[in-house]
């Protein structure tokens, strides 16, 4: 067993070549590896990783615009889902971005895609609006939502 298993941590430059595969997989508009290397050298872009005997298994990727996080995306190896992974990495993203000096977390999620939406329900996000015809092929988009530090509301 490798010292950083199951932690979240940055992710490593050599890894975006491994990101662009998961992207490629599990995505229908992955960002290739050019773009991925210009986004993780952004100093408002934030990649954390979460690995399993030094491989990668979960990865998320936001960029800080002022008090919002925006998501640029979060995905988990096949191999490697269903162990908490994915819900985990963006709930301990939260303090990484609020140190960057953001206040929420804000994403665009395809409405195909019920497991996505299953692991946000489940750790706090909210959907706040749709966006029709967001994706490229057309598809509509949840907007959702995720206050860092959120008062009861309504
Ligand atoms: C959406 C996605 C990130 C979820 O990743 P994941 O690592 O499987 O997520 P989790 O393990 O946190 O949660 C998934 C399910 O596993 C369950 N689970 C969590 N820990 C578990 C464990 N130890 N044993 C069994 N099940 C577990 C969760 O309860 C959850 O169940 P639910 O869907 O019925 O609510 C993954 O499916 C994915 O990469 N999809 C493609 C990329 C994508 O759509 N990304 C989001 C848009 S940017």
């Amino acid at each position: 067993m490798a010292a950083d298993d199951g932690l979240v941590t940055d992710l490593d430059f050599a890894e975006l070549a491994r990101v662009a595969a998961i992207e490629a997989c599990v995505f229908p508009e992955p960002l290739d590896l050019p773009t991925l290397e210009k986004l993780f050298r952004d100093p408002a872009v934030r990649y954390l990783a979460i690995r399993e005997e030094g491989r990668l298994a979960a990865y998320f990727g936001f960029q800080v615009c002022g008090p919002t996080a925006h998501v640029i995306a979060n995905a988990t190896d096949p191999a490697f889902r269903q162990r908490g992974y994915g819900g985990r990495i963006l709930v301990e993203a939260e303090p990484v971005a609020l140190g960057m000096g953001a206040r929420w977390f804000l994403g665009e999620v395809r409405r195909s895609n019920e497991p996505q939406r299953r692991v946000l329900r489940r750790i706090g996000w909210r959907e706040i609006g749709m966006s029709l015809g967001f994706f490229g092929n057309g598809e509509d988009a949840y907007v959702v939502f995720r206050s860092f530090r959120e008062a009861t509301w309504p």
